[in-house]
């Protein structure tokens, strides 16, 4: 599924349902740092039409995520905490080496991007699946479906805006890394934890 080499164990739900509040506290951020991650390559790339036009309605779109995460978490009595750290995020960036031209740095900012919507995808489908609250199990799968057009949007851009045939072999490359990565995860009450 999504490309991912190596899947979730499925125990991980068993730690999230154990506390839901940081979960859904770390999920409001993840989509407040999709919405951002859109805006920055509009900030970057302003020439590049399309992905302006996408990455505008992505922003958006990424925002209504949020609210609706933090409304689950008002509707539950809490109130939002500060931002977790994402060291699933902080390993895979380092993936890539720094510098290179423009383009390269856009490729590779949407190859990070399209597997982080990849694996956030997963993890939606994994909660949807396994979790033991209705509410959030129905939350999950309408979320799930639009990840993974995240997912493919930002691949689609990546092979439009780079050299297609050396895109398609970074992608197996970081493909390859995550899943490394992902041997130590799946041990804690965050989305990519
Ligand atoms: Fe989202
Ligand atoms: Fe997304």
């Amino acid at each position: 599924m999504l490309g991912l080499k190596l899947p979730t164990d499925p125990r991980w739900v068993n730690i999230v349902e154990k506390n839901i509040e940081e979960i859904l506290t770390d999920h409001a951020y993840c989509e407040q740092k999709a919405a951002s991650t859109a805006i920055s390559l509009i900030i970057g790339f302003p020439e590049k039409s399309e992905l302006v036009k996408e990455m505008t309605a992505l922003a958006r779109e990424e925002m209504g995520h949020f609210n609706m995460v933090h409304d689950k978490i008002l509707k539950r009595g809490w109130v939002l905490g500060r931002e977790r750290k994402d060291e699933y995020v902080i390993e895979l960036m380092k993936f890539f080496p720094k510098g290179g031209s423009r383009q390269t740095h856009l490729v590779h900012k949407l190859l990070y991007a399209a597997l982080i919507e990849a694996r956030s995808c997963e993890r939606f489908r994994l909660l949807s699946e396994e979790i033991n609250d209705e509410e959030l199990s129905e939350f999950y799968r309408s979320l799930m479906v639009s990840e993974a057009n995240h997912y493919t949007m930002f691949l689609k851009f990546a092979r439009k805006y780079g050299d297609k045939e050396e895109v398609d072999k970074k992608w197996l490359q970081l493909l390859e890394y995550e899943a490394e990565l992902m041997k130590n995860l799946g041990k804690k009450e965050t989305m990519h934890g």
